[in-house]
């Protein structure tokens, strides 16, 4: 069952639309210099998150395994991250824990030089759901040692759970769950597309967490990707839809956690001027996951044509921002609309 509701996301990914129908990423904006004062050769995009260093911050977030397809498409990102010295995370290790035979579709990521490799556990299931156990410190090592994961990202998916037919809605004992895992691991939290609000930053700064991935609304929304899994005439299909634009955009949550966590900020990030954007308001990377799905199924070539394109983009940005590295690039000038200052004030 859980393999095919991984071969169910990826195809309803790429086959749909499944976006929140605003991408918050366009109410950012850096400011041109029309007098950048550097060469645009001398640019360096080098940048170090969770201690790996790496050639551009990006990571490719969470996606998939634990199915066949999941082996090729981790395959093809991890070939592409290792080249271009990127971080790249797996989808959720549950699969891989629950049947040995399916964690060659995770650990295929260990055939790479990967920089930084990031597990993937979700926080339901590190409480007792019915009668499904609830996972621990060493299930959580174990999902690390699987992929040689530099981190853990712990994700937090409750408006997926909520439009899910078989969805995990026990919620109580998620943060003790968290603080207990990272009282031993190097642990993140990760929202998956509905970003976090400020009353969550503040209950997650309590948990001994190393950093946060943002996976806030305004690209993916799991609303939207359940909503076409659910049958016709059940109530959930309504809830789908009616819950599509439903979460915290990813710029806001990124004004609100940039100076208390080492954030990636994924979420709507299209192109290497997102990235830019994204860095800038003090991300300690940029993140992506459908913009890279497509190439992710073709081959390990076209994943690296489109991170050959993100890094022409963030160069370009660089330049036109007078910002010779990353260090300079997060202080240049950002205007954020009126929308987003609004949600960020109000939460402030
Ligand atoms: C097909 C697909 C499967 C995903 N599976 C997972 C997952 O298993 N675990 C997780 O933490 N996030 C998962 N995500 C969420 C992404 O990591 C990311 O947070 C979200 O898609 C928002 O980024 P985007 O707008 O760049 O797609 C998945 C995303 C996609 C597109």
């Amino acid at each position: 069952m859980i393999q095919e509701r991984k071969s169910d996301h990826v195809d309803i990914v790429l086959n749909n639309r499944v976006s929140a129908s605003e991408n918050w990423w366009d109410g950012v904006h850096l400011v041109h210099r029309a007098l950048p004062e550097i060469d645009m050769d001398e640019i360096d995009t080098s940048a170090t998150l969770y201690s790996a260093e790496l050639s551009m911050p990006l990571v490719i977030s969470a996606i998939t395994g634990g199915y066949p397809r999941g082996e090729e498409i981790n395959r093809n990102l991890a070939e592409a991250a290792a080249e271009f010295g990127i971080g790249m995370g797996v989808g959720s290790q549950r699969a891989g824990l629950e049947h040995p035979d399916l964690e060659s579709t995770y650990s295929v990521v260990k055939d790479f030089d990967v920089p930084l490799v990031i597990g993937n556990l979700g926080a339901p299931q590190l409480i007792p759901q019915g009668d499904k156990r609830a996972y621990g410190v060493d299930d959580a090592r174990k999902a690390m040692d699987m992929v040689d994961a530099d981190v853990l990202a712990i994700h937090l998916n409750f408006l997926q759970e909520a439009a899910q037919p078989e969805g995990d809605r026990k919620a109580r004992g998620c943060l003790d769950a968290i603080t207990e895992i990272a009282s031993e691991l190097k642990v993140i939290a990760k929202e998956t597309g509905a970003g976090l609000s400020g009353a969550d930053l503040d209950a997650l700064a309590g948990t001994g967490i190393v950093g946060l991935d943002i996976g806030g609304l305004g690209g993916t929304s799991f609303s939207a990707v359940e909503t076409y899994r659910v049958p016709d005439g059940n109530p959930l299909k309504r809830v789908g839809t009616t819950f599509w634009d439903w979460g915290v955009p990813t710029p806001v949550t990124l004004s609100l956690a940039a100076d208390r966590f080492d954030t990636i900020a994924t979420g709507g990030i299209r192109n290497g001027l997102d990235a830019a954007k994204a860095l800038a308001m003090g991300a300690g990377s940029a993140g992506m996951a459908a913009a890279l799905l497509r190439a992710a199924t073709e081959s390990a070539d076209a994943v690296k044509a489109e991170l050959e394109a993100i890094r022409a983009e963030l160069v370009t940005a660089m330049f036109l921002t007078g910002s010779p590295d990353i260090r300079s690039l997060r202080s240049a000038q950002v205007i954020l609309d009126a929308e987003i200052e609004r949600w960020t004030g109000a939460m402030r």
